[in-house]
């Protein structure tokens, strides 16, 4: 491609409104355009970057036996209503009506449809395993639609579903995806970390999420750099030093505390106690049913953990005039001694963080305004219904494995791969006959990955501060070639003559035809990201171009005669 014929609005100034750096540079580099909020235009360079990932994708999901569909993105309301999700999916679903007044809604996922053609055309286990994929668009109507491409509220995503006859078959299958969205990442030349994941809205057990680490990401994952373990903060637990809480009093002793609201007045009130030696009782809403959450003094409560043990849907801190309808006391002094279904009839469980278990003579609320309790024994004081792991695991905390210290970072996650087992297939009534003639349900696996969002999670890896350096693989080209002057027949000439070169070998190659001074062509260049620079200036007098890496910023002088060569080279060992 000559750059004069292609449409690249590069722009001098930074967007305004772009609060990341893939963000800023996907629009300053000419890629992408807004259109309304969470809805962008790919432009040319993009569209090459995206069909490259897609392309990347789409091997890797055939060499593990993927089958190509194209579902629709529109559905009637009847197969999410049947699955259970027409009300889960809450306004995060796109909805609409059809002339006649059907409900119907832009497809955010696709288990339900997939689901719906496996039930009616797969009976009987010498169909399975099967695994289908689609490379689609997806519509969310995101809370917060930011970041550019990273959360957008249209989008195409790479959705994959794997069906078998029982959950050995599921292992397998989940572990061959496993392993295709590692070379996914690997030959997108991503640097990535797979973790554990909680499987949230989408119903499952073992969830594994694929992660870039950048400070651009909304997640946090928990890291031990010493055995390997990594989960998200939504799933990690670390190991907590042993208390040592001696004794106690034989009951749990009210005293006054006038004044006294948070945790941290607790620890400096004469009489108070550690953060680490209080149980802070928080009060929330699981899918309208008010519930006591309790957590050691110094610990976060992690929501999804909190959906993940409770089963809720609809999670929500309860509000002021709620907690005190319930407790008959306002936040600052709430507790859960004593509490039962008698005392307090609104209070439908109690929920614990497992750091808790067993501790004794520790310091809480007492339910009534400016007052706490203290000597509190959990086992003899406190009626827990459900015991889980609540806290978000913070740095330095000791690794559950090995004992190491825990590192935690912000990531963006660009993969997503689950083991739903029967929950589709029971309520949409996929069953199929095993060999000895039972009749079963399929069992079933979904795999995600988001087109755009591994692009953008590429910028934000790779970029410096003239602009974006992409790896080879998915860079919309992978040289571009700058004679300095194109009034300079020679330099022309010569530019032209590798420009054909490069293209006979295989090599994306884009000329800088354009009547610009070098220097604003080495800006541009530097700026859309393209690997490898050759640069026709006055050497070639001497049969020598300049070779510049964008990544290192490194430039060589190469004979003009073996350039092609040494830059086949190196695209071919980039992107084996
Ligand atoms: N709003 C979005 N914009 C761009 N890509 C997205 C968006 N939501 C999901 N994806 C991509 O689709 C993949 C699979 O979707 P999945 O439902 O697992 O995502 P998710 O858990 O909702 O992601 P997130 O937690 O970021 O909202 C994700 O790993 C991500 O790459
Ligand atoms: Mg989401
Ligand atoms: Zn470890």
């Amino acid at each position: 491609m000559r750059w004069s014929n292609l449409f690249i609005p590069t722009l001098r100034e930074d967007p305004a409104d772009a609060e990341v750096t893939s963000h800023r540079l996907l629009v300053r580099a000419g890629y992408i355009r807004q259109l309304t909020a969470g809805v962008y235009s790919l432009l040319p360079l993009a569209q090459r970057v995206r069909l490259k990932v897609m392309q990347i994708i789409r091997e890797e999901m055939n060499r593990v036996g993927g089958q190509e569909f194209l579902l629709p993105a529109i559905h009637p309301a009847e197969v999410w209503k049947e699955s259970g999700r027409w009300e889960v999916m809450g306004d995060n679903m796109f909805r609409l009506r059809d002339r006649k007044g059907a409900d119907m809604a832009l497809g955010m996922t696709h288990e339900e449809v997939f689901t719906s053609i496996a039930r009616n055309a797969i009976n009987s286990y010498r169909q399975l395993p099967q695994v289908w994929y689609q490379i689609q668009t997806k519509f969310r109507d995101e809370a917060r639609p930011k970041s550019g491409l990273l959360r957008v509220r249209e989008f195409t995503m790479k959705d994959a579903y794997s069906f078998d006859v029982d959950f050995a078959g599921l292992d397998k299958s989940f572990q061959d995806q496993y392993d295709a969205y590692c070379r996914i990442f690997a030959r997108c030349g991503l640097k990535y970390t797979a973790v554990e994941a909680s499987s949230g809205a989408m119903g499952g057990s073992q969830s594994t999420e694929f992660m870039i680490r950048t400070n651009a990401g909304e997640d946090n994952i928990v890291v031990c750099e010493k055995c390997g373990y990594a989960a998200n903060v939504e799933k990690a637990t670390s190991k907590l030093a042993p208390s040592d809480d001696q004794g106690g009093p034989a009951a749990a002793e009210e005293f006054p505390t006038p004044g006294v609201r948070t945790i941290e007045d607790l620890t400096t009130f004469p009489g108070g106690a550690a953060a680490d030696r209080q149980i802070k009782t928080l009060v929330y809403m699981l899918d309208e049913s008010v519930s006591l959450v309790l957590m050691r003094g110094d610990h976060e409560l992690n929501e999804t953990k909190l959906m993940d043990a409770s089963g809720a849907i609809n999670v929500r801190p309860a509000r002021p005039e709620e907690i005190s309808e319930a407790l008959g006391a306002s936040a600052g002094s709430l507790g859960a001694v004593g509490v039962t279904q008698s005392s307090h009839p609104k209070i439908t469980r109690v929920i614990a963080d497992e750091a808790l278990l067993g501790r004794r003579n520790m310091t809480t609320g007492a339910n009534k305004d400016d007052h706490h309790l203290r000597g509190v024994s959990i086992d003899r004081d406190i009626k827990v219904d459900t015991w889980a792991s609540l806290r978000s695991v913070k740095a330095g905390e000791e690794c559950a494995n090995c004992g190491a210290p825990l590192d935690v970072f912000k990531a963006v996650e660009a993969g997503h791969i689950f083991k739903l087992g029967t929950k589709y297939s029971n309520s949409m009534g996929a069953r199929v006959l095993t060999a000895d003639g039972q009749e079963v349900p399929i069992v079933m696996g979904s795999y995600g990955i988001g087109v755009e969002r591994v692009m953008s999670a590429a910028v934000e890896l790779y970029n410096d501060g003239a602009g974006i350096s992409w790896p080879a693989a998915i860079a919309p080209f992978h040289v571009v070639l700058t004679p300095v002057n194109i009034k300079d027949q020679e330099l022309l000439g010569a530019a032209e003559r590798v420009y054909d070169d490069l293209q006979r070998v295989g090599v994306e190659a884009l000329l800088d035809d354009r009547d610009e001074r070098a220097g604003v062509k080495f800006t541009d260049a530097d700026l859309v990201g393209v690997p490898y620079r050759i640069t026709f200036g006055k050497k070639i007098r001497e049969g020598k171009v300049e070779l510049f890496t964008r990544l290192t910023r490194e430039s060589e002088d190469v004979p003009a005669e073996s350039v092609v060569e040494v830059v086949r080279g190196k695209i071919e060992s980039e992107i084996a």
